[in-house]
């Protein structure tokens, strides 16, 4: 068995009351719980083809804190981290090696949808904090909604609900549809045939491959085959700077117009460099929002990290926020659970995407921007949705 490193672990042993009093292991419960050291966990992708969106999440989690001092409501944090490697089968034991063996107070991931069920399972399960970064998939913050459980990212079909819109306006009225087939994509793809279809576009096919397979070869040949006036997927990390530069060496680029969830174009455009120009995309953030709040954060992230931030990063930042401000309200009391609750559903995320509040099933109220990449970067030209909502669709809480 590990040693206790905690007065709160020390005192879930029995044997470990002798002595107590004179060290001070008999202050009452809450006095207690503020001692100690609050216990965070990541479990996020470090390795796979997303591991760049993991270590950026940790990063703007961590910027976030240590602008407000690096503690939580006066506490210091003792830090864990697993890596989930985007494996769904392996999703209950490592969310269980946070939760049971690490013993966090709170649990901050992750990105792959799939593994957020098991997370989302332990996290209803054990009533742990659990505070999503990125994984999108609806049931979270939906039928299986949980008070213990706030997102602070996107649900999957929030992003592409602008998506078809845009596309009809610009007058691509038959498009072909792309993805990982999995629950990010697969939900990605109801966003954007109910904006597509509305607008009056025609979906004339839909295409899909195997999460995280990059082998778009016979794909783009069909797509090159169909001639579809325009080409929308969704795709992230890894697998996104690949499809990027598959796309423009199939000679597809330049005559069907390429369009996506935005994920397609961040934290790749340098692995992309020119196959990424003119990719129009529709996305919660974009590096070029002029406002003093985004370049102020764009800045302190490259000076600390010695890289250009994301939306990734931004979604950890804003996890970050939220945690601050719910540990503040406690005073660092993490076991006064409700009342920490009360304050994450009240609070006004200043987040370098713009202000954003959350939603009575615990997902983010956002703008939802529409973007060109040029010169490396994903340059704002115009709000594609207004303070959009997921449905909620039935969240009881
Ligand atoms: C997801 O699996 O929910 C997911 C992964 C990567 C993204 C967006 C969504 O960029």
């Amino acid at each position: 068995m590990t040693q206790p490193t905690s007065r709160r672990q020390m005192l879930g042993q029995g044997a470990a009351l002798v002595g107590a009093a004179s060290t001070g292991l008999l202050l009452p419960p809450s006095a207690l719980a503020q001692t100690g050291k609050i216990r965070v966990g990541f479990m996020l992708p470090y390795t796979g083809t997303f591991a760049q969106l993991g270590v950026a999440i940790e990063n703007g989690v961590r910027m976030a804190i240590n602008e407000q001092g690096g503690k939580l409501g006066g506490r210091e944090i003792e830090w864990f981290k697993v890596d989930d490697e985007s494996e769904p089968s392996k999703a209950i034991e490592n969310a269980n090696k946070l939760v049971q063996r690490d013993k966090v107070d709170v649990l901050i991931g992750t990105v792959h949808s799939g593994v957020q069920m098991g997370i989302h399972k332990v996290a209803r399960d054990s009533g742990v904090i659990s505070l999503i970064p990125n994984a999108g998939v609806h049931i979270a913050t939906r039928a299986q909604c949980a008070p213990n459980v706030f997102r602070t990212s996107f649900s999957n079909s929030q992003p592409t609900m602008a998506l078809g819109e845009a596309m009809v306006k610009r007058g691509h009225k038959k498009a072909v549809w792309i993805t990982w087939k999995y629950a990010a994509g697969d939900e990605a793809f109801e966003g954007f045939k109910e904006s597509y279809t509305k607008a009056g576009g025609t979906i004339v096919k839909e295409l899909g491959l195997p999460f995280p397979n990059v082998e778009f070869q016979a794909l783009l040949t069909e797509i090159a085959a169909l001639k579809p006036d325009a080409v929308a997927c969704f795709f992230a990390g890894g697998g996104a700077a690949k499809f990027l530069k598959d796309y423009a060496a199939a000679g597809l680029k330049g005559k069907i117009p390429l369009y996506g969830s935005g994920f397609l174009t961040e934290g790749v455009l340098d692995a992309a460099g020119p196959a990424a120009d003119g990719v129009l995309t529709t996305l919660h953030y974009g590096d070029g929002i002029e406002t003093k709040r985004n370049k102020e954060f764009r800045l302190n992230y490259a000076k600390t990290f010695k890289m250009q931030p994301d939306v990734y990063a931004v979604q950890g930042y804003d996890t970050g926020l939220l945690l601050v401000q719910g540990a503040n309200a406690v005073k660092g009391d993490v076991s006064k659970k409700a009342d920490m609750i009360k304050a994450m559903e009240v609070a006004v995320i200043d987040s370098p995407r713009g202000k954003w509040t959350m939603s009575k099933a615990h997902n983010p109220v956002q703008d939802i921007y529409l973007r060109e990449v040029s010169s490396k970067e994903n340059k704002v030209i115009g709000v594609a949705a207004k303070a959009l909502a997921d449905s909620g669709a039935g969240c009881r809480m």
